[in-house]
């Protein structure tokens, strides 16, 4: 029996390197959390909050996010939080997940830097025994805060830096360039945490020229609009810079009008180093493979693509390189089997 590419896709193993943990909170569990924890959210019930993600840009999007992380405040919640996403992860046949989490957003309200941590580092512990899924945590700066607000999050991080496996940039991109960190992403590349940042979503190519050469990331997160640029787009091609594309997310917050408009095959084409991933899925409308098969539906990729989009993900992990080569053996078996 022939198989769709679309199922093909689906079906191999694969790592996912762009999702944040707040933006896997699906409306059922913001609900259940919010009454065990007596939080009222501003939504009559899952049905309203659902309806409510109808969004016009990121900043539009970000408002409802942060009220949704407003329900976390245990290390419980947290728990339960990544545990979710982990069940979801596996049944797409994410193999490794990196996930991005903002302790901003929760030191804020007054729950400690080691409640977040505690909790998500105890699920991705119980994630690896009970679904094999392998994991890394990525701590994020918001970039709409002061980049002072950046290193009294780092101070709070000093202590644990064991357990994060790498530091990013993201939040409302406009108006907020990766010049304004360079100083305390400096530091944590003195400190060898590896660097990647949110760069090119909505913002100009100018920001993705500043997330290399001044934050010195190792991923660009987005990208999309490096394609404006071709000497950006030569730069990003022969230093294999990976970008960890979300295509549904891009197609939510309008940065493209509809998924055949999506640049996702022109990048693939201009060789670069392409990753497909979920970046919000309880709030863009789903998780990898939704994100394979939208993608599937209207750009009709070829079943090599996708072998290479997750050769991709594997490569461009933060793993070591016997892991990676474990992996990616494991996905030419899989082909080998097609
Ligand atoms: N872009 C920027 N910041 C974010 C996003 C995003 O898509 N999701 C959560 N924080
Ligand atoms: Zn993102």
């Amino acid at each position: 029996m022939t198989r769709s590419v679309a199922a093909i896709a689906c079906g191999m193993p694969k790592a996912e390197l762009h999702v944040h943990i707040e933006g896997t909170l699906e409306p059922e569990l913001a609900f259940a959390l919010a009454e065990r924890n007596a939080v009222r959210l501003p939504y009559a019930s899952v049905d309203a909050l659902r309806a409510a993600y109808e969004f016009q840009d990121l900043q539009s999007f970000l408002d409802v996010y942060y009220a949704g992380a407003s329900v976390l405040l245990h290390e419980q919640d947290f728990y339960d939080l990544a545990q979710a996403y982990l069940r979801r992860a596996a049944a797409d046949h994410v193999v490794h997940a990196e996930i991005f989490f903002d302790p901003q957003t929760h030191t804020a309200r007054g729950v400690p830097f080691e409640v977040v941590l505690d909790g998500l580092e105890r699920a991705l512990h119980d994630g690896l025994r009970a679904l094999g899924v392998s994991s890394r945590l990525i701590l994020c700066f918001l970039r709409h805060l002061p980049e002072a607000d950046a290193f009294a999050t780092l101070e709070q991080a000093l202590p644990h830096l064991g357990r994060i496996h790498g530091v990013g940039l993201d939040s409302s991109e406009r108006g907020h360039p990766p010049s304004k960190f360079e100083r305390v992403f400096a530091r944590c590349r003195e400190l060898e945490l590896p660097c990647v940042a949110h760069a090119g979503e909505e913002g100009p190519p100018a920001y993705i020229w500043e997330a290399l050469d001044l934050l010195q990331v190792r991923r660009i997160d987005h990208g999309v609009r490096a394609l404006e640029d071709e000497r950006l787009v030569e730069r990003l091609r022969a230093a294999r810079i990976p970008l960890t594309v979300c295509p549904l997310s891009n197609v939510k917050l309008r940065v493209f009008p509809d998924m055949r408009r999506h640049n996702l095959k022109r990048l693939l084409d201009a060789g670069l180093a392409v990753t497909v991933n979920s970046d919000d899925p309880a709030y863009f409308g789903g998780y990898v493979n939704d994100n394979i098969r939208a993608v599937q539906d209207a750009l009709d990729l070829s079943a090599a693509d996708w072998r290479r989009i997750a050769r991709t993900s594997f490569e461009a992990s933060l793993v070591d390189e016997p892991t990676r080569a474990r992996w990616i053996a494991d996905l030419d078996a899989y082909f080998a089997r097609k």
